[in-house]
């Protein structure tokens, strides 16, 4: 499946709705992902939503656009968001469920969906429990992608962003002459401000304090599904689709 949808209405909020939405699929997918950052959850999350038909639903994404607004139109909240992530912490529980609360719709979506960079604790993981037992829906897997750390810090390092799609790409992938060029869309790539050596080491330290309470609370809902994240993103995809209808088969769609 290849399918262009939008992601208006998790990027906006409130009543925003996508302009395109995600076509009906006979199986809409709901996934979290889970890793370290600079894995590839993002990498991943764009590939299986055009695999799956799902949205992909990224909280930095949501936290990025945010902080392209004007200073003046953020809130106290957010601007204290803005300096956390900065700096590689997370930003508060609070914050970040009120977020998903006021999106909640796209957990709804007919496409399904792809959690990405949510939840990232156990108060958020139970919250999300939550929202979705009001809606009468829970999550079909819980991806955990694993790499050593070495070939994080490397992924990490040469990553690029498009200023105007968001997509991610790895300066490795690019060639002369639009070395700062989007693939897709020809705008500027920059760098995230997070991906400075300081911060990306706050953010290992952070994501190291949390994984394994994260990954217990999934374990014990027997949803955790386990991927080594080596090799090409594309093989990684094709890992993750076999895994999940593995452990999906037999369980009503
Ligand atoms: P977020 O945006 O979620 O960042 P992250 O979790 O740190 O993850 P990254 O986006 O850095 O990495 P990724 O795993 O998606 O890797 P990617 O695909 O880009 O969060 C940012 C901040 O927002 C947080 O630090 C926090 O402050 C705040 N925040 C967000 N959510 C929050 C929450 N729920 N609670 C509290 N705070 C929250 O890939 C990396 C690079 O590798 C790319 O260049 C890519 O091209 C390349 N690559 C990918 N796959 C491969 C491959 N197979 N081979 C070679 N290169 C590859």
């Amino acid at each position: 499946m290849n399918d262009t949808h939008d992601r208006t209405a998790w990027l906006k909020g409130g009543e925003s709705h996508c302009v395109h939405p995600p076509r009906t699929v006979s199986r809409p997918w709901k996934l979290a992902l889970l890793g370290p950052p600079g894995v590839g959850k993002g990498t991943q999350a764009q590939l299986l939503a055009q695999r799956l038909g799902a949205c992909h639903l990224s909280t930095g994404d949501v936290f990025r656009a945010a902080k392209s607004c004007d200073e003046t139109e953020l809130t106290p909240a957010l601007a204290t968001a803005m300096d956390r992530m900065r700096s590689g912490e997370l930003v508060d529980d609070d914050l970040v469920l009120q977020m998903i609360y006021e999106r909640r719709q796209c957990l709804n979506c007919r496409g399904g969906f792809l959690l990405d960079g949510f939840p990232r604790t156990v108060v958020q993981a139970e919250t999300l429990e939550r929202f979705l037992n009001w809606e009468n829906l829970a999550l079909d897997a819980v991806v955990n992608y694993d790499l050593e750390l070495d070939e994080i810090v490397e992924r990490l390092a040469g990553r690029r962003s498009c200023s105007g799609c968001k997509a991610v790409t790895h300066v490795s992938e690019l060639s002369p002459p639009a070395l700062d060029r989007c693939k897709v869309c020809g705008e500027k790539l920059v760098q995230r401000e997070d991906d400075r050596p300081e911060a990306i080491r706050v953010r290992m330290k952070v994501y190291q304090e949390s994984a394994a309470p994260l990954a217990d609370f999934y374990r014990q809902r027997r949803v955790l599904v386990s991927i080594v994240a080596k090799g090409s993103a594309a093989e990684i995809c094709d890992r993750t689709v076999a895994a999940l209808e593995g452990v999906t088969a037999g369980r009503p769609g």
